[in-house]
């Protein structure tokens, strides 16, 4: 299957001499969702711009299903819908004027029957006549995505699209945009809340310091990484190790009422009930265990680490 976006040794300088991108190659699948992680200032907005036409690349090439964005700018934009970080539009507008003067910006004929499907599935039909001035944050939120799908567009860029959300309304925006991807548009959204690409992407690549460090499905990139470790807290505080455990990776932790055993679950064996028999063997009583499975966080982390 063709990749719908195929970027190739992309780079940005910008005036002040810049350099925003080093030479990015990424393909786009037909569909998918992807989410672009980085830190403050790695570059996530600038490739954007540049895929939108907002930024001019100074190297490399985008295509947007087969339109290269520079040669064939006008067929490349009108596939795409951009939903920005912040509202930029006229307040005393209502929701639905401003959304069909998106569209009309495309050239695309007034299609009031097809705003109104797009409001509904927003959940904004309540307010079509409403000012935006007159609507909650996360209403705002939705209506520029209601502008950025006011054209049909088949690809789908949100920057950012819940920074500064909270939580129930960051969980709605995960719906509308799971709803899309049902519909077919591909998704591609850039967010520093690995919770977000964690809960939402199919595939994650992870940007700093204007590199793709790495592009994977996000499914083998927790397993490929993936390091779980069980909690044992114990009914009396242990302050070494016995002889016996030593062939564990275990730490102390928490004035020795905690044993943290890490283990590769991708090995062989965990050899958790070898440990069980050993600490009982060793006299060791165990109160309560839990798991917990390495998170994205922690691969971001030591990723960006690893590159400092
Ligand atoms: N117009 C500009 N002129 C000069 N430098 C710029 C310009 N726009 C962005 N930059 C620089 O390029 C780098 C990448 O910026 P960009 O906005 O792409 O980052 P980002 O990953 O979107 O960050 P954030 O998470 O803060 O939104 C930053 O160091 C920024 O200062
Ligand atoms: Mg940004």
């Amino acid at each position: 299957m063709h990749p719908v976006i195929a970027i190739s040794s992309l780079s940005k300088r910008y005036d002040s001499g810049f350099e925003a991108l080093k030479g990015v190659d990424l393909e786009i699948d037909r569909g998918e969702i992807f989410a672009l992680l980085g830190p403050n200032g790695a570059g996530k907005t600038t490739l954007i711009s540049i895929i939108c036409g907002i930024v001019n690349p100074t190297g490399g090439s985008v295509s947007v299903d087969g339109h290269d964005i520079l040669a064939d700018y006008r067929a490349a934009r009108s596939l795409i819908g951009l939903v920005p970080q912040e509202l930029t539009t006229d307040q005393f507008e209502s929701v639905f004027d401003t959304v069909s003067f998106s569209r009309g910006l495309f050239g695309k004929k007034p299609d009031p029957a097809y705003i109104e499907k797009v409001l509904t599935d927003l959940s904004l039909i309540d307010k079509r006549d409403n000012k935006l001035r007159e609507l909650s944050g996360g209403m705002k939120r939705r209506v520029l995505i209601a502008k950025a799908l006011s054209h049909e567009p088949k690809i789908l860029f949100l920057d950012e699209p819940t920074a500064g959300v909270d939580v129930s309304l960051r969980k709605d925006m995960w719906e509308v945009i799971r709803k899309l991807r049902e519909s077919g548009v591909t998704i591609i959204l850039t967010t520093h809340y690995i919770e977000e690409a964690e809960e939402m992407a199919d595939r994650i690549g992870i940007i700093s310091g204007g590199r793709l460090l790495l592009v994977e499905r996000k499914a083998d990139l927790m397993r490929k990484l993936g390091i779980k470790q069980l909690r044992l807290e114990l009914r009396e505080p242990l302050s070494a190790l016995p002889a016996e455990l030593q062939g564990y990776d275990l730490t102390i932790e928490d004035d020795g009422k905690t044993l943290l055993y890490t283990f590769d679950r991708e090995g062989e064996r965990t050899r958790i009930t070898s440990l069980l028999a050993d600490l009982q063997s060793a006299g060791i009583r165990v109160r309560d265990l839990d798991t917990k499975q390495s998170t994205l966080e922690d691969i971001f982390v030591s990723l960006v680490k690893e590159q400092a």
